[in-house]
């Protein structure tokens, strides 16, 4: 247990809110292990988003150098760390998980954001991987994810000169969706995990696994998909979204998931 993460539910969206302002959000092992049960349990449960926040100003200053230096991590290696159960409850989360950054995204406050669904940031973010600055290497995928996402030269800027990117070039290079203005900054990422809650919770999930899953055979990947359409077709959250396009109403998809 740890005051330094809240865990609140509300409309079916979880929010995971990193809480420990006086460290810049400095994440400890005990946070990573509350935001690993927070993730992990939010697949059987009725949530269906998961928000990632964090303090006014900070998002995270990154791993906890004090944690570093008395644990280190070894991802991999064995018994498995808080950060390594932290990061695979990420990955592995099945509901659409949106980060929302206000201020410093250091070091894992940002590889964190290759592996969410959406993120939102305000101007005044700042984004960087210090990793090598630091003597030490880029982690969780993100020398696979990053390239594939700004290209291989300007990852190389992130991930070894361990530049500073502001939230526009954040934004202008797709490490995140876009920025969002500072006042009622959560309030509109809360719209948008609204958006995502009144949906068919069954066609979420699929459409996020299938973005997730790794590139294929074009072919293969059309009779993936078709296995799902065809499921889809025939599930109940359809038929709710079919008659209500008859009955010219909007579709209601409370009672699923
Ligand atoms: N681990 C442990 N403590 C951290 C921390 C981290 N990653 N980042 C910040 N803190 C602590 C500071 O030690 C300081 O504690 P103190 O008040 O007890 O001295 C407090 O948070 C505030 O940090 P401070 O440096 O005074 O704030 P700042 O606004 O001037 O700078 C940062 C913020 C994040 C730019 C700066 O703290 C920093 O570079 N931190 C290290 C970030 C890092 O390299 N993370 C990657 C790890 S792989």
């Amino acid at each position: 247990m740890t005051d330094n993460v809240l865990v609140t539910d509300e409309n079916r969206v979880r929010t995971i809110r990193m809480n420990r302002p006086e460290k810049k959000n400095a994440i400890t092992r005990a946070m990573y292990s509350a935001m690993a049960e927070a993730l992990e349990t939010a697949n059987a449960d009725v949530v269906r988003v998961v928000v990632l926040a964090g303090a006014p100003g900070a998002f995270s200053a990154g791993n906890d150098m004090m944690d570093f230096m008395e644990a280190p991590p070894h991802i991999g290696g064995g018994d498995m760390p808080p950060v390594e159960r932290f990061m695979r409850a990420l990955v592995g989360c099945e509901k659409p998980v949106i980060a929302a950054v206000d201020g410093l995204a250091v070091g894992i406050g940002t590889t964190l954001l290759l592996h969410c669904d959406l993120a939102y940031a305000t101007k005044r973010s700042m984004f960087t991987t210090p990793f090598v600055n630091l003597a030490l290497a880029p982690e969780f995928g993100s020398s696979q994810i990053l390239p594939g996402i700004v290209g291989r030269v300007v990852a190389t800027e992130l991930l070894l000169l361990g530049e500073k990117w502001d939230a526009e070039t954040a934004a202008a290079k797709l490490l995140i969706n876009k920025t969002l203005p500072e006042d009622d900054f959560e309030t509109a990422v809360m719209e948008i995990a609204a958006r995502i809650a009144g949906l068919a919770p069954g066609a979420v999930q699929a459409a996020k696994k299938l973005i997730n899953t790794p590139a294929e055979d074009l072919f293969a990947r059309i009779e993936r998909e078709g296995e799902i359409f065809a499921g889809q077709l025939r599930s109940d959250e359809f038929k709710e979204a079919a008659t209500a396009f008859m009955e010219r109403r909007a579709p209601d998809f409370s009672r699923f998931g």
